[in-house]
């Protein structure tokens, strides 16, 4: 898989692509790259924002300034990439990030984010550079790095070779092994700490009441969850 993260923040990567989980995916195979919006801006001096129109606090980042870095990049109109590749434009406005899109993501050959800043970007980069807009959650970030983030980590922890044990991976919470219920509780050493035990049956070696136990604990959760949602 390729992943590009189009950033006016490239250095914040340099931290994330050094974890050991992103490093074996990336001896696996991942290519991650950070472009620097501003370096392929068509403006002078560095321009890739402006004023809003209708006024308003803040500066929104120019559709032609993410174009001309896009085509920059791939060599081709970038409306016609959105057509035939995920490029997601990452905005609390847009659908929110869950282990299904996640899945999705993962089985793509090729991702590119858009990480914004200021206000946001304008409106047609959701609607003409873009194939997706993408939210981690509803709450406002100072800029798109983190929730580029998110997705990359959530994405590259499915890619093969990534994590140590791929079991990790495979029954989480929200997974299609769970049936998209939150995950069981762990424990480990000591059974007794200040007088709080462990669950007797985890200490049974009894794996077949294990597992059912594990399922029920975490149907509780589900339903607990959508206890807590509605
Ligand atoms: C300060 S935010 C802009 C918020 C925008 N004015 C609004 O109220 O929806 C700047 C950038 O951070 C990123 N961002 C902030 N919160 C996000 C979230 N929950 N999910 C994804 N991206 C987010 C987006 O790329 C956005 O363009």
């Amino acid at each position: 898989m390729r992943i590009d993260v189009f950033t006016l923040f490239p250095a914040w990567f340099n931290w994330f692509a050094d974890q050991r989980h992103v490093r074996n995916a990336l001896e696996a195979g991942l290519e991650l790259d950070c472009i620097d919006l501003r370096a392929g801006t068509p403006l002078s001096g560095g321009q890739v924002d402006d004023t809003p129109y209708g006024g308003g606090a803040g500066m929104v980042l120019r559709v032609d300034v993410v174009a001309a870095s896009l085509g920059g990049h791939y060599g081709e109109d970038p409306i016609a990439r959105a057509r035939t590749s995920r490029v997601i434009a990452l905005s609390p406005t847009g659908r929110q990030l869950d282990d299904e899109l996640v899945d999705e993501l993962a089985a793509e050959p090729a991702l590119t984010l858009l990480c914004g800043r200021y206000e946001g970007f304008d409106e047609r980069v959701h609607e003409r550079l873009a194939s997706d807009v993408v939210s981690v959650g509803p709450y406002v970030l100072s800029g798109g790095e983190l929730a580029a983030m998110t997705i990359c980590d959530a994405v590259v922890r499915k890619l093969p070779g990534a994590l140590g044990d791929e079991r990790s991976a495979a029954e989480e919470s929200f997974s299609s092994a769970l049936e998209g219920d939150p995950e069981y509780p762990h424990y480990t050493r000591p059974a007794e700490w200040r007088g709080h035990g462990v669950p007797e049956i985890l200490l049974s070696g009894d794996h077949a009441r294990i597992d059912a136990w594990r399922r029920e604990q975490s149907r509780a959760r589900g339903r607990a969850r959508a206890e807590r949602d509605r």
